[in-house]
This record gives C-alpha cells, structure tokens and sequence, in this order.
C-alpha cells in the first residue's frame, strides 16, 4: 500500500533522483503511444502557439519546437525534476525563444485569456483536485477558435492497475467529452481512440467557438 501510494505520487509529481531519471525514462517509453497520438491529433501549423500542461520529461516540447517555423510551443509543470529535464532536453529552443518552459499548476491557470491556439494534455487530468473548473478556465486561455485535447487512458483498464485510488481519479472517454463540452464550453468535440501495445489511447478534443 506504502509503495503504490509512493508510485502513484511519483507520476503525479516526480520528485528527486528518482523522478529525474527514472520517471523520466518511465513516461517517455511507457507513454509514447500516446504521445504520439496527441501529436498527431493536434496537427500544428508552423505559426502555432501552443501549450502543453505537465510536460513531463518535455519530449513533445521538443517535437513541437522542432515543427514551429514560426510559432511557439509554452509549457507547465508542477514539478521541479520535470522542468530540470525538460530544461536540459530543449535548451536549443529555449535560448531561441521557441520555447518557454515554467514551473507550475495548471489550475491556477498563470495565463491571460486568448493566448493559445492550441493547449493539450497528456496522462496529467487524472491528478486535477477540480477538473471542472480548471477546463472552464483553460477554455478561455484558448483563442477564438482555438482547440484544447485531452490524452488520457481509458478508465475500466487503469482501475486494474495498482494504483493509489487518492492520487489518481480516472475517466471514460464520455466523462472527458462531458468536461469540454459542459464545462469548457467547447464545441465540435472529437473523440478519437486507438488500441495500444497495452492500454487503448484516448485523444478527446474541443474547439472554442464563442469569443
Ligand atoms: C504522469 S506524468 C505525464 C507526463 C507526460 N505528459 C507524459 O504523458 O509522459 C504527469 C505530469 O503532469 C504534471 N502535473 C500534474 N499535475 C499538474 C498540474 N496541476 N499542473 C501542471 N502539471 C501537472 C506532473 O508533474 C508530471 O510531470
């Protein structure tokens, strides 16, 4: 119970040498299905401006900033050994000004509205104390007809996992839907799912219609 309870707070917030280098290493293997997914879902412009919230080891940072011709890519994380390793992963594109990288919670949105054109998220909802609300106010952080996604893994197959039940609160794709479209006022939602090597990967997207 000690080390689930331990585990689960490690992919919530990494934290010291073990959060550095093996969640690290952990989230680039174990969640690059999805990852890739988001990716591809999020299908950027070279002008993009866009944020993505708990990086992790910042590995979609560097894909983005690869991709922005003229864009930027922003990133939040609340964890000091994920900015550490994100910093270290796209140092290139942080003294261009291509990408920006901060220490911080997304629900207490540090961001004025209208900035992005796209936000995304990947394996992070599950640790939101208020999801509801925190859409609500990541919705108008997006521009007008901006897109936020969502990428999580599907509730029936993580509750199998030993996990710790205070840490982690997961989601079906319906309730995701529900979130954007109730909370976050978003429009044209889109689900898009694929089986993975071992769990199956959700994208749930929305687009901001309204001003
Ligand atoms: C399980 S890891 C996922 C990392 C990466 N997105 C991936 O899919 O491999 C969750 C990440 O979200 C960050 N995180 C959790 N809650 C957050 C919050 N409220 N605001 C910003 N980042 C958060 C954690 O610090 C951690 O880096």
């Amino acid at each position: 119970m000690i080390l689930s309870k331990y585990i689960s707070n490690q992919y919530r917030k990494p934290s010291g040498i073990i959060g550095r280098f093996i969640m690290s290493r952990f989230f680039e293997i174990g969640n690059a299905e999805l990852n890739n997914l988001v990716f591809e879902t999020l299908s950027l412009t070279e002008q993009d401006h866009v944020l993505e919230i708990g990086f992790g080891p910042g590995t979609l940072i560097k894909r983005a900033a690869e991709f922005l011709s003229d864009g930027i890519i922003e990133g939040i994380d609340l964890s000091e050994s994920m900015v550490a390793t994100a910093l270290k992963k796209n140092r290139k594109h942080i003294n261009s000004g291509k990408a920006k990288i901060q220490l911080g919670d997304i629900e207490k949105v540090p961001f004025e509205n209208n900035r992005f054109d796209k936000i995304f998220t990947v394996n992070t909802i599950y640790f939101w104390e208020n999801p509801s609300t925190a859409i609500s106010k990541i919705s108008h952080i997006l521009k007008p007809g901006g897109k936020l996604i969502i990428g999580f893994h599907d509730r029936r197959e993580m509750e199998k996992i030993s996990l710790d039940m205070e840490v982690f609160r997961f989601y079906s794709k319906d309730n995701i839907s529900e979130l954007l479209s109730v909370h976050g006022s978003l429009n044209e939602i889109d689900i898009i799912s694929k089986r993975g090597k071992h769990n199956t990967c959700y994208c749930v997207s929305g687009t901001k219609i309204n001003t």
